[in-house]
C-alpha cells in the first residue's frame, strides 16, 4: 500500500502568516504543499498566481504539488517554472492533448498528475496511466474550500485503484482533493487513496495545525 501523504491546501492558509505556517509544516514532516491555481474560467474563482508560487517556493524547503485548474494548461506550464520533485496536475477536462501535456511535464523534470472532476469518467484518464505519477480525484466540484464531499467519488476512488492495479500500475498514486475530514480521509484511504489535500476540513480547521497533522498520521495508516 502506497504511503499516506498529507498536502495542505495553501489557498486555505492565513496568507498574512504564511511564513509561520510553512515553518510549522517543515517541522511536522509535511511532504508537499498543495497550490490551487484557478483562472476564473475552468472554475468560478481566481486563486494563487505565478508570483505567489514563486515566493512560496523560495520560502519553503517543501516541494510543491501544483493543481492547475486552468484552461489550456499545455501553453502555460513554463509560467509555473516546474521543478524536479514537484507534482503538476492538469485536468483532463482542460486540454485536447492530455498525453502531450503530461509528457511535457515529465520532460520538464516534474511529476505529472492527471486530475478529474467528480462527474468526469475514469475513461478520460485510463489511456495515460503510463504517463503519470498520480491521478487526482476531485471529491468536490473544484473552485472553493469548505464544500461537502460528493459521495459517489468514494466508489470512484476504489474503482480507480482497482483499474491501476489490474493494468499493472500499482506505483501510480491517487490524490484526493476536497472535504478531506479525518473521517472522510479514512474512507478515502480504505478506497485506495494515498495523497490527501488538507484544507479547511482538516489542517486549517480551528485548533493547532501540528495537532491536526499528528492526529492525521496517527489515524490514516
Ligand atoms: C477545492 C480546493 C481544495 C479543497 C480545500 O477546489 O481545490 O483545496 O476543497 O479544502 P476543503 O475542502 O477541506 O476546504
Ligand atoms: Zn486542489
Amino acid at each position: 500500500m502506497l504511503t499516506a501523504k498529507i498536502t495542505p491546501s495553501m489557498m486555505c492558509a492565513d496568507l498574512l502568516h504564511l511564513g509561520e505556517t510553512i515553518r510549522t509544516f517543515e517541522e511536522n514532516r509535511v511532504p508537499y504543499l498543495h497550490m490551487d491555481v484557478m483562472d476564473g474560467s475552468f472554475v468560478p474563482n481566481f486563486m494563487l498566481g505565478t508570483d505567489t508560487i514563486r515566493q512560496i517556493r523560495r520560502a519553503s524547503s517543501i516541494p510543491l504539488d501544483i493543481h492547475l485548474m486552468i484552461e489550456d494548461p499545455g501553453d502555460k506550464l513554463e509560467w509555473f517554472e516546474p521543478q524536479k520533485g514537484e507534482y503538476i496536475s492538469v485536468h483532463a477536462e482542460t486540454t485536447r492533448h492530455l498525453q502531450r501535456v503530461l509528457a511535457r511535464i515529465r520532460s520538464l523534470g516534474a511529476k505529472p498528475m492527471a486530475a478529474v472532476n467528480p462527474a468526469t469518467p475514469l475513461s478520460m484518464v485510463e489511456e495515460v496511466f503510463p504517463d503519470v505519477d498520480a491521478i487526482l480525484v476531485m471529491t468536490v466540484n473544484p473552485g472553493y474550500a469548505g464544500q461537502k464531499l460528493v459521495p459517489q467519488t468514494l466508489e470512484k476512488i476504489k474503482r480507480l485503484r482497482t483499474l491501476l492495479d489490474e493494468r499493472g500500475f500499482p506505483e501510480v498514486e491517487i490524490e484526493v482533493d476536497g472535504n478531506v475530514t479525518l473521517e472522510n480521509a479514512l474512507k478515502m484511504r480504505a478506497a485506495g487513496a494515498n495523497i490527501f489535500v488538507a484544507g479547511t476540513s482538516l489542517i486549517f480547521r480551528p485548533g493547532r495545525m501540528e495537532d491536526h497533522i499528528r492526529q492525521f498520521y496517527e489515524q490514516v495508516r
